[in-house]
């Protein structure tokens, strides 16, 4: 038996029936674009959340964690409600509730978790936990369904259940990635195109800065972005901001009465046309030549976005003087990681740069990585 699976034994008693795991993301650049309808560029990271389960007949759904203090929690899944909160335990709830929602014959189960994935470091550690839960649920109950759709099903349980308005790239970016590959996300069509990021071929790395802070209003703060963004589109008629192109953004600007609605447009859509100009370069072979236009996000997050934080603008800073090619706050913000594209020769001093100018940091390589996948 798998270590997972002796852990599960401790736990439980008895074997699991299976294993899975599910990657966090980086997001490469396409921020506070998903919920615009508009463009995206994550890839999955080598940390996963790892998932032992067996199913049970009882009705009762048992979740323990090997990150988590408290021991296992215990739910009866009739009393599952969107609402009904079990601390870290709601995000796998959430996930059973919705596929029985959606019409899909899951039972209850025993799950064991392990997780390599920084908790609250911005790299969706909860995606992995949804992604991971559904993947496991699904398949030991026959359930047929895409990768999308399992993505989107995650980001329902997220809005409904757990009560947190985001957008579908983090559980998608978890479920669909592939090895050696950014994966870029039209999420108007939902059409996705698995872009080649080989960095070590062209002598790269990219660099995960974890900055361990998390700023306490991020919550309600995301909300109110995207409530924002939606009003700005309805001002201007439009469906989303998605629907507004460059070359109209001055006039578009120009219509908007408030500050901070002009400032929320100009970032979304002067975004989705960096997505399009990384995509380019990296088609053409040109990984290098990314950095200026990572760095160009960061600040449009700064400035229009208002969504660092003193300990990302000086991690981004830092590596810049450091000699890192381009750098940008990556995920919803507010705290959370950077991401710093850098020579392979220049990581390491940009590494400690970045740990000297500030000491909490965790900073990591982040290689492109699978999505999630069974393991036994
Ligand atoms: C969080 C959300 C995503 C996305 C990012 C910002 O990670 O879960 O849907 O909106 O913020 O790009």
């Amino acid at each position: 038996m798998t270590d997972l699976g002796i852990a599960f034994k401790d736990v439980f008693g008895r074997a699991p029936e299976g294993s899975w795991a599910a990657p966090g993301r980086v997001n490469l650049i396409g921020e506070h674009t998903d919920y615009n309808d508009g463009h995206v560029l994550p890839f999955a990271l080598p940390q996963t959340t790892r998932a032992a389960v067996a199913r049970r007949d009882d009705g009762l759904l048992r979740v323990h964690s090997a990150d988590m203090d408290g021991g296992a929690v215990e739910l009866r899944i009739d009393d599952l409600a969107p609402g009904v909160a079990a601390g870290w335990a709601t995000y796998p709830a959430a996930v059973l509730w919705t596929l029985r929602e959606a019409g899909h014959p899951v039972g209850g189960a025993d799950i064991h978790y392990e997780s390599t994935v920084p908790v609250g470091g911005g790299l969706s550690s909860s995606a992995a936990l949804q992604v991971v839960t559904a993947l496991a649920l699904g398949d030991l109950h026959g359930v047929e369904m895409s990768r999308q759709d399992l993505a989107l099903l995650c980001q329902r349980s997220e809005n409904v259940y757990v009560g947190a308005p985001v957008g579908v790239m983090d559980q998608t970016a978890s479920a669909c990635c592939t090895e050696g590959h950014a994966l870029h996300l039209d999420v108007r069509g939902l059409q996705q195109r698995q872009v080649p990021l080989d960095l070590a071929g062209q002598d790269l790395t990219l660099l995960v800065a974890d900055t361990r802070v998390k700023h306490a209003h991020s919550d309600g703060a995301y909300a109110a972005l995207r409530a924002g963004c939606e009003a700005a589109a309805a001002e201007l008629g439009l469906s989303s901001l998605r629907d507004l192109p460059a070359g109209g953004l001055d006039a578009a600007l120009d219509a908007l009465a408030d500050e901070r609605l002009r400032r929320l447009t100009r970032h979304v859509v002067t975004e989705n046309a960096r997505v399009e100009e990384v995509i380019g370069l990296l088609d053409a072979g040109r990984i290098r030549d990314i950095g200026p236009v990572l760095t160009a996000g960061h600040r449009s997050l700064r400035d229009d976005f208002q969504v660092s934080c003193p300990e990302l603008d000086l991690v981004v800073d830092t590596a810049l003087a450091a000699g890192a090619l381009g750098a940008r706050m990556t995920g919803g913000g507010f705290g959370g990681s950077a991401v710093v594209l850098a020579g392979a020769a220049d990581a390491a001093a940009v590494t400690a740069a970045v740990q000297a100018a500030l000491p909490a940091v965790r900073v990591f390589p982040a290689t492109p990585s699978p999505g999630a996948y069974r393991l036994s």
